[in-house]
């Protein structure tokens, strides 16, 4: 069967065709020729997964899967949230993005924070959400080098050591977007999306 992943990102792409182990033919919008700048225009993650993965089915006819990720901090009642990428602004840059949060929680004691990411699946037109989450903290500076976005601030609950200063692979089997993706894997293996 085809899947539509709503995504040109080559890495995530690799890592979920690594584990579909070839039993799905596994395509990304160049693929499909889609250069549409799919709507994101929902208030939660939840709308923006769904929106995203109806848009290609209903346009191409194909089924498709798409992502969507928020860092939710408890003391900034669940923000940036679904504002995420583009917190500081339209530039999306992942500095200005992690410098806003450590201004907005200077000296504040609670820094209880989460990633989560919901994954929309649409086959047939019926859609199926997976959540994946990580809880953390936010630290009080930067630390590390690898990842992208806000790993630098990020420390899971798991580890002595932020998302930066993990390999990919380690980052991964705890990561928000690892965990939504082994359930969206196990229900496409178990073949009851079929
Ligand atoms: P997206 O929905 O995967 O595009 O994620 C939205 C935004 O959340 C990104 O632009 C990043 O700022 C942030 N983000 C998502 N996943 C991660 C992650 O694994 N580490 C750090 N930041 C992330």
């Amino acid at each position: 069967m085809k899947l539509v992943f709503a995504t040109n990102n080559q890495h995530k792409l690799q890592e979920i065709k690594q584990l579909l182990n070839g039993s799905f033919e596994l395509l990304c919008l160049n693929d499909i020729g889609c250069e549409d700048d799919i709507p994101e225009t929902k208030e939660t993650l939840e709308g923006n997964a769904s929106e995203k993965s109806y848009f290609i089915f209903n346009k191409y006819g194909l089924n498709c899967f798409a992502d969507d990720t928020g860092l939710e901090i408890k003391a900034l009642n669940g923000e940036p949230g679904v504002y995420s990428a583009r917190y500081a602004g339209e530039d999306r840059s992942a500095e200005n993005n992690m410098a806003l949060v450590l201004a907005k929680l200077d000296k504040i004691k609670n820094r209880n924070a989460r990633f989560r990411t919901v994954v929309s699946l649409v086959i047939d037109g019926h859609e199926t959400q997976f959540e994946g989450i990580v809880e953390g903290q936010i630290l009080e500076e930067k630390r590390g080098e690898t990842g992208f976005g806000y790993d630098p601030i990020f420390k899971p609950n798991e580890s002595t050591r932020s998302f930066a200063e993990m390999s990919m692979d380690e980052k991964n089997k705890i990561s928000h977007r690892g965990r939504a993706v082994q359930k969206l894997v196990e229900f496409l293996m178990s073949g009851k999306s079929i």
